[in-house]
């Protein structure tokens, strides 16, 4: 096979970058100065003369979602997003909401009265979580071992926190030893921000022993739990997780735009004693409980538009989470991730991981010596329609990032991972033994109790199943026959 001719990946749209694109895909150069603000002619911008005719309607090509998120959504979630909408006070959708709230809680292991999903990403949900808190001059420490514990260290920053950083390696596992010596040196430490997944990393903390050094130091946690909700573990109360959020793309299966996060009394006391006014008027917990719970004599408050779309969306992945189980979901995610491992093994590909800390949902394995990572990711994207993530930051490069998630974590995509990796590095000239990691990977499914195709509700789950018009295994197939590559860049690494 060649390396060098790359088939592009339908889409149906002509990608363009400075013009406007018309029906024969000839761009139209399409740049005009206007003024700026102040009414000098400096910013060159793009003029609204584009003919409207020539933007086709969306089509979105098939993938098969394995790397760091988003994972695939569940056509449950899909279908009801393409619901009329309704308006935020209906009848209808308040039940959705309560609804919403009651299965975050389960899945949250929670009873926390204020558990709901703020509108945004993930980001959106450590920003609520540490603006509720943060008052100007609190002492934070954050456990930084990665890129989504630096993301919250900036923010308690920008809060105007009194920040204390404990820094370690990328890729390595904080101690409660450690965090406990770090508090031992603080004055009045109020609260520790950390990460329960490292998805930048591959790395899960041990977060029960840790939570309980933090409050020996009468601190408060908060805990990013952007990839662990859904994908392994994540005992809210039972560990004492004071703050906690997530994001709707990795292991709930719904896609993204909701930040799910819940407090408990204590973080809640703290926020009513505040001695200044959350800086966001938008993440004010105080102001949204209002809107999330009848808690007024008059009833429900408006506080913002609901997005309601994206929570019927949440609803129905939610719907699918508990009917499969929330235990035979961490489950299911162990599984597709060892027999995923096992295959990646037999390509002689080492985890970055240290062994006991190993996330199930997004494995980290070495680019081996001598292989170009983007060159990999993007014969990948091009050839099979699979996506996957390289490293960040100072592990740009070193490292790819391979989700087993949601609705991605499945038997047909894992064995369509591994054999399009087992193609792509032979042609590479990686030395591989045909066949011997699909070999593994069904030798971990063989020894499993559970039908690999499957979800726990028995039903056949995951690539081939319908989403829209076509199946993914149908647009995979479909993709392999594509045209000429308009590019030949690889994608973003990604969250
Ligand atoms: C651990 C972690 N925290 C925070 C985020 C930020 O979430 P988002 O990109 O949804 O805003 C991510 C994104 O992948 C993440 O993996």
């Amino acid at each position: 096979m060649s390396t060098t001719s790359v088939p592009a990946p339908e889409t149906g749209l002509v990608e363009h970058v400075n013009g406007i694109v018309g029906r024969n895909g000839h761009a139209k150069p399409n740049t005009a100065t206007l003024p700026s603000g102040n009414g000098q002619m400096s910013d060159t911008v793009k003029k609204d003369d584009f003919d409207i005719e020539g933007i086709p309607e969306i089509q979105i090509p098939p993938r098969v979602l394995m790397g760091a998120g988003p994972s695939a959504s569940y056509p449950e979630a899909l279908r009801a997003m393409g619901a009329n909408t309704l308006g935020h006070l209906d009848p209808q959708f308040v039940e959705i909401m309560n609804n919403v709230g009651m299965m975050l809680r389960r899945v949250f292991r929670t009873s926390n009265a204020i558990t709901g999903a703020v509108p945004g990403t993930g980001t959106a949900g450590m920003e609520a979580s540490l603006c509720n808190l943060i008052e100007p001059g609190d002492q934070v420490l954050v456990c930084v071992a990665g890129y989504f514990s630096k993301r919250m260290r900036q923010m308690c920053e920008r809060m105007g926190a009194d920040v204390t950083t404990l820094e370690k390696e990328w890729g390595t596992v904080f101690t409660p030893q450690e965090i406990d010596a770090a508090l031992s040196k603080m004055d009045k430490p109020k609260l520790v921000a950390i990460v329960h997944a490292e998805t930048s990393t591959g790395v899960l903390l041990p977060l029960p022993e840790i939570v309980d050094v933090i409050h020996r130091h009468g601190a408060l946690v908060v805990v990013d739990a952007v990839t662990s909700l859904g994908g392994c573990p994540l005992l809210v109360d039972e560990w004492g997780v004071d703050v906690c959020f997530a994001a709707t793309q990795k292991c709930i299966g719904s896609p993204p735009g909701l930040a799910p996060i819940t407090f408990n009394e204590r973080a809640m006391e703290l926020v009513r004693h505040r001695k200044t006014p959350v800086q966001s008027y938008y993440m004010d917990i105080s102001l949204v409980e209002t809107y999330w719970r009848d808690t007024s004599a008059g009833g429900r408050a408006y506080h913002h538009t609901a997005p309601s779309n994206a929570l019927f969306g949440l609803h129905e992945a939610l719907r699918m989470l508990l009917l499969e189980g929330l235990e035979n979901r961490w489950k299911r995610h162990q599984l597709h991730s060892n027999a995923l491992m096992a295959g990646l093994a037999q390509l002689g590909l080492e985890p970055f991981a240290p062994e006991g800390y190993r996330l199930w949902q997004l494995n980290a394995v070495k680019v081996p010596e001598g292989i170009e990572d983007a060159q990999v990711r993007t014969l990948l994207l091009h050839r099979y329609n699979i996506e996957i993530s390289g490293g960040l930051g100072p592990l740009k490069g070193k490292i790819w990032r391979i989700g087993t998630m949601g609705f991605s974590a499945y038997h047909s995509n894992v064995r369509l991972l591994l054999s399009a990796l087992e193609d792509i590095l032979e042609d590479l000239g990686h030395p591989v033994v045909k066949g011997a990691c699909t070999d593994a990977a069904e030798e971990i499914y063989a020894a499993a109790e559970a039908k690999p195709g499957q979800d726990a509700t028995g039903r056949n789950r995951g690539q081939g199943e319908t989403i829209g018009a076509e199946t993914v295994a149908e647009g995979v197939a479909h993709n392999e026959l594509g045209g000429q590559a308009e590019s030949d860049d690889a994608p973003e690494a990604g969250p």
